[in-house]
């Protein structure tokens, strides 16, 4: 019995109501203690914030004439010099767009939420990558979608199989994290981006490119946006977020999508929160203009480089025999899969890796429908590289069962 019917209260939302009760969140909630060496959680290293250029920033909008202003309420589509900051970043890199063609959003995770609002009934299909980022798999479940996993390769997206599934299922959306995505920091060539923008064209769907990683590159090179190509450009929505570049804290993401999504989207932002705050909003448009962003991420990508590799090094010896791993070039994460023979199942080692002191995240929850129990993700970026050896030494011990 839950709390609400002991008490005669009416019973919680049912697509709330199984929320919480995850033993993997319970185990991981124990991770964030200091003694953990924890490649589990997703978060940015703090130590590469740019908290002193971030806090001039702050400093500028607060004492200066546009202080009374920053701290007021202001409009749902976002301020005016940040839209235009957003848009001149979002041009230069191959993709015309134009102040009014953006919403600010108070995280990309909520213009997820909007576009869930905006374009989908209960019982519409989504389409996303097997496996793909968890809370996108929240909100489409909370909007009552049905969540079918598109087959992947270690390229990504499979467009045969792509365009077999909007077939057969006439789904209203695919979701896509096309750049080191979350949770396997895989990338999708240039040919099948083409590929997959061919068939949303061909076959009548939306697109939701979602792109928080694809400026923390440390190798190769930049690949274009699916929304740049032809078919794709005006049923793409394409996500943006300052969250890994600059500070997930100021939660400032913005999505640019076409003018009657993107108005639907507005309307749906003012019934979820009238806008993102303008503080945080006016702050990042003042450090646009005053600090090289692409500097700041170019030495933070850097480092990341250089604890993807302690990563890499550090794995042959910590994962059995017939186990593989990937190769990001760049971003946050690496999927890892341990052998097929049936002794090795991620979530039930899990409790293994915590009484080790150390944690990665299963990969299983992160398929629609359920997936590979034998994989894992693993966040090479929040720890130094020497920890990052000790704590694959420590996983090393948990997975032995030593
Ligand atoms: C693929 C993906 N999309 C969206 C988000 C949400 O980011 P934000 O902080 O911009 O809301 C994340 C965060 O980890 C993510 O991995």
């Amino acid at each position: 019995m839950t709390t609400a019917e002991l008490s005669g209260l009416p019973a919680l939302a049912a697509r709330v109501a199984d929320t919480g009760g995850s033993p993997i969140r319970d185990i991981l909630a124990v991770t964030a203690r200091p003694e953990f060496i924890n490649f589990a959680g997703g978060l940015p290293a703090p130590e590469f914030f740019d908290a002193d250029g971030v806090a001039a920033a702050y400093d500028a909008v607060l004492t200066g004439a546009d202080a009374r202003r920053a701290l007021q309420y202001s409009t749902t589509e976002g301020e005016p010099a940040l839209r235009a900051a957003l848009a001149g970043r979002t041009s230069a890199r191959g993709l015309p767009t134009s102040a009014d063609d953006l919403l600010v959003t108070t995280g990309s995770q909520q213009a997820l939420s909007l576009l869930a609002t905006a374009l989908l009934e209960p019982g519409d299909t989504v389409l996303v990558e097997r496996p793909c980022y968890l809370a996108a798999l929240q909100v489409f479940g909370f909007a009552g979608a049905r969540v079918v996993g598109v087959p992947c390769d270690e390229h990504g997206i499979d467009p045969d199989a792509l365009d077999a599934l909007v077939a057969e299922h006439r789904p209203k959306l695919l979701y896509t994290v096309p750049t080191f995505q979350n949770p396997t920091g895989r990338t999708l060539p240039a040919e099948r981006r083409a590929a997959v923008a061919e068939v949303a064209a061909r076959r009548g769907l939306w697109i939701v490119e979602d792109d928080p990683y694809g400026e923390l590159r440390f190798e190769g090179t930049r690949l274009p946006w699916i929304a740049t190509y032809e078919g794709a450009r005006d049923r793409t929505v394409l996500l943006g977020s300052f969250s890994k570049v600059m500070a997930p804290g100021m939660r400032l993401g913005w999505l640019r999508a076409p003018r009657d999504l993107r108005r639907a989207c507005t309307v749906a932002k003012q019934a979820a929160d009238l806008h993102t705050p303008t503080v945080n909003q006016l702050a990042a448009a003042r450090y646009l203009a005053t600090v090289d962003l692409d500097a700041h991420v170019a030495h933070v990508a850097e480092q990341y480089g250089a604890r993807r590799d302690a990563m890499l090094a550090g794995l042959p010896g910590a994962l059995p025999e017939g186990s593989a791993w990937n190769r990001p070039e760049g971003g946050m994460f690496l999927w890892a899969s341990l052998p097929q023979d049936g002794a090795y199942d991620t979530t039930a080692l899990l409790g293994k890796a915590v009484e080790e002191k150390v944690a990665y995240v299963p990969g299983a929850p992160f398929y629609a429908g359920g997936g590979d129990p034998t994989t894992l993700r693993l966040c090479f970026v929040t720890q130094a590289p020497e920890e990052i050896t000790e704590g694959l030494r420590r996983l090393g011990r948990a997975l032995r069962n030593e």
